[in-house]
């Protein structure tokens, strides 16, 4: 028992004890490792095995209804499974499974990504390639535990412990984080590959240091004069986004009646899927869609340039042709259709007459977007057979935000009458 006069005194102690554990706090000590005990939990949420196909006739509903929008799937056509239905996965596979990925998938304070010994060396020189492997045989996982340091203090209260785009801010922003456990991202320069598609490390780094222009996702430029480092964090998210795939892979497995109680057999077959998974991202990374040199033509007259911008308009608009973008962007974009993507949450294809631009707004930024489309959104790679008839399209898409800046008969079309959308009579945009 603590007496009356020294209980007063400890209380003292700690009322004076009190700035000194808040300015710790403060000083963010907190925030940037994990506990040593925490490990990456199995993931319990919904997972979208097919969206449905075709526009819907609703909106996205307001923040905090993330849940909401994948749950409606299955009544629009879509298939999703549910990884906490005991009937599907037992709780005698979930067990072993969860060892199994925490062998090969370390902990959020020990990321690593392999066996845990005597890895092979063909997946050895593809981790190192990806800077998932530092070249340090003592401690191979050192830049992972480094960026995830990074992601806890910058990145989880959107994206989440797993990667899972759940933190606690994520289900408040509209469009939500990306949740990279499905290996999908959209702004990237690898060769479309369909479901097999990747991101460069360097689409991940552009992303970081842009930030995404008309969404919540900030630019993280500044990190890295304060001495962030950048690279580690984005080897942490492919890290996150590994795991996250193997994961699902297993699960949609076992739903679908595959037994996986044997430790072992699970065991090979988590590196069986995580080789597979790797030589994706080694495939991605080393391909970029890389235009033919010469076809983009650089500081053109203006003849030169109109005449690009009408046969960009005439390609875009044209419903039946290669490139039927008109399809979709009804009424360039204006008109609002939202379509399910691979997540399962809703995206619209974008109002091309705004000008704003999530993957980036300069010509070789656009031509990825069309030549390699933005899968994970249904936006198809595009038809048109040449790179020249892309910079077309592209030379249109970069001047139908400003009227004034579409030959006269072109922004007619699009426009109307001079004076009939707002801003056609204005010179200045
Ligand atoms: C305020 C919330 C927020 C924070 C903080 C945040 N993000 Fe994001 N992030 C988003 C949103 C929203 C998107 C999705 C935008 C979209 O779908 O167009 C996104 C998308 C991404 C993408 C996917 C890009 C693609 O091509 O698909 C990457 C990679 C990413 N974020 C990395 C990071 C990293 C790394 C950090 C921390 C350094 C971070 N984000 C912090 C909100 C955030
Ligand atoms: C099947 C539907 C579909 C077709 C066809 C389509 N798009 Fe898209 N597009 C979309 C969707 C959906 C988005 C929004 C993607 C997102 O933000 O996730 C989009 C976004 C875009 C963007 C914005 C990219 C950014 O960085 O924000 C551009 C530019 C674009 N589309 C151009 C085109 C062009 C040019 C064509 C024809 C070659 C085309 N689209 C054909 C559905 C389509």
């Amino acid at each position: 028992m603590i007496s009356g006069p020294f209980s007063l005194r400890l209380r003292r102690t700690l009322a004076a004890a009190a700035p000194l554990i808040a300015a710790l706090w403060l000083s963010g000590c907190e925030y940037d490792t994990y506990p040593k005990d925490l490990a990456y939990p199995l993931r319990t949420d919904l997972i979208v095995v097919n969206a449905p196909k075709n526009e819907t006739p609703f909106y996205p509903p307001g923040p905090g209804h993330l849940e909401e929008e994948i749950a409606a799937i299955p009544k629009l056509g879509g298939q999703v499974v549910d990884p906490t239905d005991s009937k599907k996965v037992s709780a005698a596979q979930r067990k072993p499974l969860f060892s199994a990925l925490n062998k090969a998938f370390g902990s959020p304070r020990q990321p690593r990504v392999g066996a845990t010994e005597g890895e092979e060396p063909e997946v050895v020189a593809q981790l190192t390639d990806l800077k998932l492997r530092d070249a340090d045989a003592a401690k191979p996982f050192k830049s992972l535990a480094a960026g995830s340091k990074v992601y806890r203090y910058h990145c989880v209260h959107c994206h989440g412990l797993t990667g899972d785009g759940r933190g606690p801010t994520g289900p408040w922003v509209v469009p939500h984080p990306r949740d990279y456990r499905l290996g999908e991202f959209k702004f990237i320069s690898s060769v479309n590959a369909g479901e097999n598609t990747r991101p460069r490390r360097d689409d991940l780094m552009r992303t970081l240091h842009t930030g995404i222009e008309g969404t919540s996702m900030p630019s993280f430029a500044v990190m890295e004069e304060r001495g962030d480092d950048l690279e580690a964090v984005v080897s942490y998210i492919i890290h996150l986004s590994i795991r996250g795939l193997v994961e699902k892979r297993l699960l949609v497995e076992i739903a679908s009646g595959e037994d996986y109680t044997d430790e072992a057999k699970l065991d090979e077959k988590v590196h069986e899927v995580m080789k597979d998974v790797i030589q994706q991202w080694a495939d991605s990374n080393s391909k970029t869609l890389e235009p033919t040199k010469g076809s983009y033509v650089e500081n053109p007259s203006t003849k030169a340039q109109t005449d690009s911008i009408r046969r960009g308009y005439v390609a875009f608009s044209d419903p039946k042709g290669a490139a039927s973008c008109i399809g979709c962007h009804t009424d360039y974009g204006r008109q609002v259709n939202f379509r399910y993507d691979d997540w399962g949450t809703l995206v619209r294809p974008m109002d091309l007459t705004k000008g704003v631009y999530r993957g980036g707004r300069r010509p070789i930024d656009l031509y990825w977007r069309i030549k390699g489309g933005i899968g994970p959104s249904g936006m198809p790679k595009t038809g048109l057979p040449t790179d020249k008839e892309i910079w077309d399209v592209v030379n249109f898409v970069q001047a139908v935000p400003y009227p004034q800046m579409l030959p006269e008969d072109v922004r007619t079309k699009v426009y109307g009458p001079v004076g009939e959308h707002p801003g056609t009579e204005r010179a200045e945009r």
